[in-house]
């Protein structure tokens, strides 16, 4: 039976492949309003805003590709049995190879009803190099809109994400802030006896989780040290 490794990811760990974070110094929230481009309120007051940014942000993610952290993590997938839960809309964990990949907040590559977000009848892949118009129509009639979790709208799978992390053997924290709740939360669900590491180049504003091994590194790096420090649990 192989061990359950879940791991946590945040904006961090695509830094490496391009794809800026929000609050470190160059950071999206730094550039763009997120109360403008990233809420519903945002989305109803000028849609055509909201829609250019998920767009640019789309396209992009065809220009970018997993880094060594992604492609490590799936490597994993041949000695544990993992689950990734991850806070990042981009694709990369796909694309790296792991097949257990469980969005909190949402994916770039999908699109949804604006009438009603978690309508099953309406989340639909979309092509990344084909941009969501005004006018573009979901299945209810409603106007096309990107499946992401904007500020302030429920997070539909946290209790899924909480039962893995309540499940695991090994839980592993890779470039998050911490910052955004719900999902910060999940921290706090593993449990107290399993090995717990926190790979991130920065220290944490709220402080390190307690019984958490700080790996300070990016994750490319870190990725390599937990590789170590997994090899020496199992001997
Ligand atoms: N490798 C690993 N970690 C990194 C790297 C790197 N190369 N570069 C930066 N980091 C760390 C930063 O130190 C920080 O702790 O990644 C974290 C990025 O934090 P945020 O920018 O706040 O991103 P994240 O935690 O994923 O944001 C959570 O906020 O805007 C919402 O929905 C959005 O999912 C996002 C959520």
């Amino acid at each position: 039976m192989q061990k359950k490794l879940v791991v946590f990811t945040g904006a961090g760990i695509s830094a490496e492949s391009g794809i800026p974070t929000f609050r470190d110094a160059n950071g999206m929230w730094g550039k763009y309003d997120a109360m403008k481009l990233a809420n519903v309120e945002g989305f109803e007051e000028d849609p055509q805003a909201v829609l250019d940014f998920y767009n640019a942000r789309r396209k992009n993610l065809l220009e970018v590709q997993p880094n060594h952290a992604h492609l490590v993590l799936a490597e994993l997938e041949k000695q544990y049995d993992v689950t990734i839960v991850t806070q990042n809309v981009d694709n990369l964990h796909e694309r790296a190879g792991s097949n257990k990949v469980l969005h909190l907040h949402g994916e770039l590559s999908k699109v949804t009803s604006s009438r009603n977000r978690l309508d099953s009848n309406c989340i639909k892949d979309y092509p990344l190099d084909v941009p969501i118009r005004l006018g573009d129509k979901a299945a209810d009639g409603s106007q096309l809109r990107p499946y992401i979790v904007w500020f302030g709208e429920y997070v539909d799978n946290m209790d899924e994400a909480t039962r893995f992390v309540k499940q695991a053997d090994i839980f592993v924290v890779i470039g998050t802030s911490l910052v955004v709740y719900p999902a910060a939360g999940l921290v706090n669900y593993a449990k107290r006896e399993i090995p717990k590491f926190l790979i991130d180049p920065n220290d944490i504003k709220g402080g390190l989780p307690m019984g958490y091994q700080h790996i300070k590194a990016t994750a490319v790096e870190g990725v390599d040290e937990l590789v170590k420090r997994l090899d020496e649990l199992e001997k």
